[in-house]
C-alpha cells in the first residue's frame, strides 16, 4: 500500500513538472492576429468519433479545437477540467461559443470504446466529440502532443486509473496547433484564452 502511494505521488509529481516544464517553455501567449506561426506541439491525427466515423483535425475545420486528453473513468481531474471548458464556453456570447469544438481524445482506449464515449461526451455539450483508436494510434498521438498518460492501480476504484496531465491543445480553424491552457486555470481565464483565439 505504501509502495503504491509513493509511485502514485512520484507518477503525480512527474505530471506536475511536465505542465511546469511546458508552461515554462511555452509561455501561454495570445498568438498574433493572422499569425501562422505553429505551436510546436501537436498535429495531425485520424481517430474514430463517439459515433463509429473517422475524423482527423480537418473535420473541424472552420472551428477552433481545443482538445483535452483524458478518460471517461477518471473520477475528478476529467470530469472538472471539461465542465470547466463547457462552462467557459456558455459564459461566451453564442455566436462566439459556437466557433469552439471542444474535444475529448482518451488515454484509455482499452475502456474507451465508442460506445462508452458516446455516453460520456453528452453529459457535457451536445458538440463535444469523443476520439479513440488502437492502443497504437492513442500512443502516437499522445507522443505527438506530448501527453504525459500512466496506468495506476487502483483499489478504490476496482480497476486502474490513468494519472494524466490536464491540458487543453488549442488548434486553429486550419487544424494547426497554436497553443495550450492549463486545464487547472479558472473559468474566467480559459474563458479569456478562448476568445483570444477564435
Ligand atoms: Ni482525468
Amino acid at each position: 500500500m505504501k509502495q503504491r502511494l509513493l509511485i502514485w505521488a512520484l507518477t503525480a509529481l512527474l505530471a506536475g513538472l511536465v505542465m511546469f516544464a511546458l508552461l515554462l517553455v511555452f509561455k501561454p501567449v495570445a498568438p498574433q492576429a493572422g499569425s501562422e506561426e505553429a505551436f510546436p506541439i501537436g498535429g495531425p491525427y485520424e481517430l474514430t468519433a463517439h459515433d463509429g466515423t473517422v475524423k482527423t483535425e480537418q473535420d473541424f475545420a472552420g472551428r477552433v479545437q481545443a482538445i483535452y486528453f483524458g478518460f471517461t473513468y477518471c473520477p475528478d481531474v476529467c470530469p472538472n477540467s471539461l465542465g470547466k471548458l463547457i462552462a467557459a464556453m456558455d459564459t461566451m456570447a453564442p455566436g462566439d461559443a459556437d466557433q469552439i469544438q471542444p474535444v475529448l481524445i482518451t488515454v484509455d482506449p482499452a475502456r474507451d470504446t465508442p460506445a462508452a464515449l458516446n455516453d460520456y461526451v453528452s453529459l457535457f455539450h451536445p458538440r463535444l466529440v469523443g476520439l479513440t483508436g488502437t492502443q497504437a494510434q492513442i500512443d502516437d498521438v499522445l507522443k505527438l502532443y506530448r501527453v504525459f498518460a500512466s496506468r495506476v492501480e487502483s483499489e478504490d476504484h476496482g480497476d486502474y486509473l490513468m494519472d494524466h496531465s490536464s491540458i487543453f491543445y488549442l488548434l486553429n480553424r486550419e487544424g494547426t496547433p497554436i497553443g495550450f491552457i492549463s486545464g487547472s486555470a479558472p473559468i474566467a481565464e480559459i474563458a479569456t484564452r478562448l476568445k483570444e483565439v477564435i
